[in-house]
């Protein structure tokens, strides 16, 4: 806890490397990063900086090479597979560009989908699946297939789809990618509104600076490590607490407004 803030995600001197025939490749080399609920918190960096990398590790569909990652207070490096997919269906919500809907299923019957992996029964799944739709403002396409809807309309679902178990954790990797600058700048206001109105925590990686700018902290990823410096004019200052490892050891820093 930070004052009256729970941390949802802690990563503590996380690496991950990748072997590439003989060569290694340091892609994170001591990140650290506190994400509180309610806060949204965008990661930018050059293409190949590791943004998606970090992403993976703290949904749990990769393992650092070293390090801890806690979610919810909970260090997932420890846990086995069983009880890591517990940890992504209940805790974890992802909005990944490459996880498209299922074009066979409603846009209502895909957010039900991680509700049905749940045993949810199917009266409360319709409902809370309705109420999602409704959330991001797009029920009124609930019987639709996924080809009839628009992108901008694609997203919403997906990101309805991501919050079905009701997760303390949204993580979304370029979630304007593929939008309209319009759509883009709605999709971004969500996001914005699930941390701030529903006290999730709200990461995102992204190259967008309209995404950046709407965030409550920008992080930049570079060297393999997390910085929190202004990054041009397009993106405001941070607010606190991330940290290089240089020394081995946790940097905090100062709000600065
Ligand atoms: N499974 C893997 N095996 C080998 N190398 C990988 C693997 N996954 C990622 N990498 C490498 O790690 C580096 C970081 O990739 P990552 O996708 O995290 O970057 P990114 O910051 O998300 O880039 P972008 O902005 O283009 O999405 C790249 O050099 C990439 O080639
Ligand atoms: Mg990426």
């Amino acid at each position: 806890m930070v004052g009256n803030k729970q941390v949802a995600v802690d990563c503590i001197d996380v690496h991950r490397e990748f072997q590439d025939g003989s060569r290694v490749i340091k892609v994170l080399q001591g990140t650290n990063l506190s994400v509180h609920r309610g806060e949204f918190v965008a990661i930018v960096g050059a293409s190949g900086s590791g943004k998606t990398t970090l992403l993976n590790l703290i949904g749990g569909l990769d393992q650092p090479t070293s390090g801890t990652i806690l979610v919810d207070g909970e260090d997932i490096t420890l846990l086995d597979d069983e009880q890591m997919s517990k940890v992504r269906r209940h805790k974890i919500g992802v909005l990944f560009q490459d996880q498209h809907l299922l074009p066979i299923f409603t846009a209502l019957e895909n957010v039900e989908v991680p509700m049905l992996l749940d045993d949810v029964p199917a009266e409360e799944r319709h409902e809370r699946a309705m109420k999602l739709l409704e959330t991001v403002f797009v029920e009124h396409r609930a019987l639709h297939m996924p080809h009839e809807l628009s992108g901008g309309m694609r997203s919403r679902v997906a990101l309805a789809r991501a919050l079905a178990n009701d997760p303390a954790i949204l993580l979304c990797d370029e979630p304007t990618g593929d939008l309209d600058h319009k759509t883009g700048g709605e999709i971004i206001q969500l996001l914005r509104n699930l941390a701030k109105n529903q006290n999730r925590a709200v990461l995102a990686a992204t190259h967008d600076p309209e995404t950046a700018r709407m965030a409550d902290r920008i992080l930049l990823l570079r060297d393999g490590v997390l910085v929190d410096e202004l990054v041009g004019e397009f993106f405001k200052a941070s607010r606190v607490d991330v940290g290089t490892t240089k020394n081995g050891t946790r940097r905090e820093t100062v709000a600065r407004e």
